[in-house]
């Protein structure tokens, strides 16, 4: 008799458990993902977006006993739009998490909402540096243009390259490029004739390009947003200054893997300095981008890692939390994680919230009939050099 109601206690017990997980599996916890799905940046909604989704496809919508949904909106880098967005997604759908951010604009207009509203502002694109400081709750997982630009502007002084014309876009990022270079290739001996901004909308390098070649400098350093690459490479060789004996720089936003086969061979042996390639030579990144392939049948880039980041970082901190949505208490889970990125080694300062990363020297070579940013140089843990020169 004992044994039967024993039986038949644990019976229920299991039956309760059952019913309780999957009550707890319908709580729902959601994320509202910001992205340019439209316009000049839709190259980068469609590679995060399809990252998120290939990071939920790969570890399953249940984290902590919750159910994870993803509700992607498109602000076409409109700021206005993205505050709007951000908002709505607060306030009607009662997102626990905000993400995306294609342009920096976009992210520093949601800062203000995130600090209010107590809710993780979790920057999977957007490169300036001063992002972070806008609000307690925003961490990044991309990158910032210093971070590459130093690195870039040392490897141009060792090679021996000594009078630099910039190029960058008129906007944030584009100054902390801008800065980042000049100030680290003066201090190696260089010298910066020229310093242009080119607009962020519609842009026609060709001018820009004219006075940087009517600056006979040696090198010329170059800074523009993902998905405008291919355009400024196409003036490049156009205007001939592939053959005018200027070494062209970059961050690896300009070398960006979702162009790169369409710039042709006049890119083979162009140098730049970046947190992702998709020819990164480890099994994490050869498993992530076979399964990304398969997916979505192109290439991801850097864009789509520090959006497939972005879901490892929610997703961890939510089970560090055990499920709980508190904004402060997810923030606090996120400082100091660490992990290993398709990119490399990564981790989340618990100072500044700002992602710490190897920054690679890269070379465009062809492998197998394509073009990829074979890396040759890793400059590792590499941290936000304008918050670290404040520190
Ligand atoms: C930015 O707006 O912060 C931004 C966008 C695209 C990039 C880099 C920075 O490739």
């Amino acid at each position: 008799m004992r044994s039967r109601a024993f039986a038949i206690g644990l019976a229920g017990l299991a039956l309760s458990a059952a019913a309780m997980s999957t009550v707890r599996a319908e709580e729902v916890v959601k994320i509202g993902l910001i992205l340019p799905m439209t316009g000049q940046q839709a190259t980068t909604g469609k590679q995060i977006a399809a990252a998120a989704r290939l990071y939920m496809q790969l570890n399953g919508a249940v984290v902590a006993g919750k159910r994870i949904e993803l509700i992607i909106k498109d602000d076409a880098t409109v700021p206005d739009t993205t505050r709007r967005l951000a908002q709505e997604l607060i306030v009607n759908d009662k997102v626990s998490f905000l993400a995306g951010f294609g342009i920096t604009p976009s992210a520093l207009a949601v800062a203000p909402l995130a600090t209010q509203a107590k809710v993780p502002e979790i920057v999977m694109a957007a490169g300036t540096s001063i992002i972070t400081e806008k609000s307690p709750f925003v961490v990044r997982t991309s990158f910032t243009l210093a971070q590459s630009s130093v690195i870039m502007a040392d490897w141009a002084a060792k090679t021996g390259l000594k009078k630099a014309v910039t190029i960058v876009s008129d906007y944030g990022p584009g100054y902390d490029a801008e800065a980042a270079f000049k100030e680290r290739f003066v201090r190696a001996g260089g010298q910066v004739v020229a310093s242009l901004r080119v607009p962020l909308q519609a842009p026609d390098f060709a001018p820009f390009l004219q006075r940087a070649h009517d600056a006979a400098p040696d090198t010329i350093f170059v800074f523009v947003p993902s998905g405008q690459g291919a355009a400024l490479i196409r003036q490049f060789v156009e205007r001939g200054l592939d053959k005018a004996g200027i070494r062209l720089v970059s961050t690896g936003d300009v070398m960006d893997d979702d162009q790169l086969n369409g710039m042709g061979d006049a890119i083979l042996g162009s140098i730049s300095a970046h947190m992702y390639s998709a020819a990164h030579p480890s099994a994490v990144n050869k498993a992530f981008v076979a399964a990304f392939e398969q997916a979505n049948h192109f290439r991801p880039n850097f864009m789509a890692v520090g959006g497939y980041d972005g879901m490892h970082l929610i997703y961890e901190a939510l089970k560090k939390t055990k499920g709980s949505t508190d904004g402060a208490a997810l923030i606090a889970a996120m400082k100091g994680m660490t992990w290993e990125s398709p990119r490399g080694p990564i981790s989340i300062d618990p100072d500044t919230r700002d992602i710490v990363q190897n920054i690679y020297v890269r070379k465009v070579e062809r492998v197998n009939g394509e073009l990829y940013n074979i890396e040759f140089e890793t400059f590792p843990a590499v941290k936000d050099p304008v918050k670290a020169a404040r520190m």
